[in-house]
């Protein structure tokens, strides 16, 4: 898929008057994929060299917080760091329930999404998701190669989300497609993806109220916050959520997992001889290809580690550096599927952690089973480089495999 970058925000923000000016970098989150290895990038050249908490004047003007510890601290405390703007730059997206709430209304929301998330509800999106999985696998594989992608990873979740909402698989193709753009606010295009998206759910939620049945969008129509009935802009913006949250997300984190099996062919074959080590390998590649760079919004005039924050200030935590951070983790770049133990902060923590973590992580070992048993070892193709971005999540655009 084609897709132009907008670099309209070629006028940077005005350094504000409580920023010092040794906290001040150049600093561009899209340009973190230019080296090709976006995971080293944001270690090596961020984490690494870059202060604990800086200023960048890029996208609106924003902090960025580069250690675990910090980005855990933020997320912890909703008070001070609150999530009515999570994307940087703010305002490209449209209201998202109850991820842009703070407690405790946010805790009145969430409590009726948990329900479609416990694991014997996921027991027919894993079989649904399996088979899928299959049925694509094994078309692909007498032609040798793929763009992985779009032929393989953006499909599975989407299977997936279709499935929890009880909504019909032939609206696959035109969901993916939309899905794909929406994430990616720096990208011409997400705007009218987002409208498309919108018209897709709002026509969902009008059949759901004219013949209710037993699916989330349904029971969101019936439910009640503190004694009253959700409004249909709050069902819209849960299910909105739904769509969105479980998407791209997985979609661009199988493509990591498969680009780094395509480069440590040694891995390969390891899982391949030994599957049943390939849950340790779905917790390490959790740690090691973190995807989510989200905001925070500043509430109030604060002083955080001796920084004076002003109210109104974004901060950007950039949740894979706590998986990288050898505070936490010890030699954090190596993939090792033996660790002890693990930190990392991919699926999130705090009051907003994923509640599709489990169901994610299901659709990663279901990759991983399905495509390492019925297709030979497999590599880059040549000559048709990978292609990665770094925005509001790191990306992999493209991925051509051969085997
Ligand atoms: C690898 C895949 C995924 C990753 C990396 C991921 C990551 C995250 C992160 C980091 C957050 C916290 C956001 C914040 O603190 O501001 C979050 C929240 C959320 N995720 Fe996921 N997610 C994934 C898959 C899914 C799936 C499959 C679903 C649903 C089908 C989902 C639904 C949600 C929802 C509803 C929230 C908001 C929770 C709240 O605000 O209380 N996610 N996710």
């Amino acid at each position: 898929m084609e897709h132009s970058l907008i670099r309209a925000e070629a006028a940077l923000a005005p350094k504000p008057a409580h920023v010092p000016d040794d906290l001040v970098r150049d600093f561009d989150m899209a340009r973190c994929a230019d080296t090709g290895d976006v995971h080293r990038y944001w270690k090596e050249e961020v984490q690494d060299r870059l202060p604990d908490i800086f200023w960048t004047p890029h996208h609106g003007g924003h902090w960025v917080a580069t250690r675990a510890a910090d980005i855990l601290a933020i997320q912890r405390d909703p008070g001070l760091f609150s999530n009515g703007e999570f994307v940087i730059p703010r305002g490209i997206v449209p209201k998202l329930i109850p991820l842009q709430l703070d407690p405790p209304r946010h805790t009145a929301y969430r409590r009726l999404f948990m329900p479609f998330f416990v694991p014997r509800a996921l027991t027919d999106i894993e079989a649904r998701a399996r088979a899928v999985a299959i049925e694509l696998i094994e078309g692909l594989r007498p032609r040798g190669e793929c763009e992985f992608i779009g032929d393989f990873a953006g499909v599975m979740p989407i299977v997936a989300f279709l499935t929890m909402m009880h909504l019909p698989h032939d609206d696959l193709a035109m969901l993916r497609e939309r899905a794909t753009l929406a994430s990616k606010p720096h990208f011409e295009g997400s705007a009218q993806a987002w409208e498309d998206l919108s018209a897709y759910i709002r026509d969902c939620i009008a059949a759901r109220r004219a013949q209710p049945g037993t699916d989330p969008v349904s029971a969101m129509l019936q439910a009640e916050v503190d004694g009253e009935r959700l409004s249909d802009d709050d069902v819209f913006s849960m299910c909105l959520l739904l769509l969105t949250g479980g998407l791209d997300t997985v979609a661009t984190m199988i493509g990591f997992i498969a680009h780094y099996l395509a480069t440590h062919p040694e891995l390969q074959a390891q899982l391949r001889e030994d599957p049943a080590r390939i849950p340790d390998a779905v917790q390490e590649f959790v740690r090691r290809l973190g995807i989510s760079n989200l905001g925070r919004l500043v509430t109030r005039d604060a002083a955080y580690r001796g920084i004076a924050f002003a109210r109104d200030d974004m901060i950007l935590l950039p949740m894979p550096l706590v998986g990288l951070d050898d505070r936490l983790n010890a030699d954090p770049m190596d993939f090792m599927l033996d660790r002890s133990e693990r930190h990392y902060s991919t699926f999130g923590v705090g009051p907003h952690a994923c509640p599709g973590k489990v169901l994610a992580q299901r659709e990663m070992t279901i990759f991983l089973q399905e495509w390492l048993t019925r297709l030979p070892p497999f590599r880059l193709k040549a000559g048709a480089p990978p292609v990665f971005t770094s925005s509001l999540i790191n990306s992999v655009e493209a991925l051509h495999l051969s085997w």
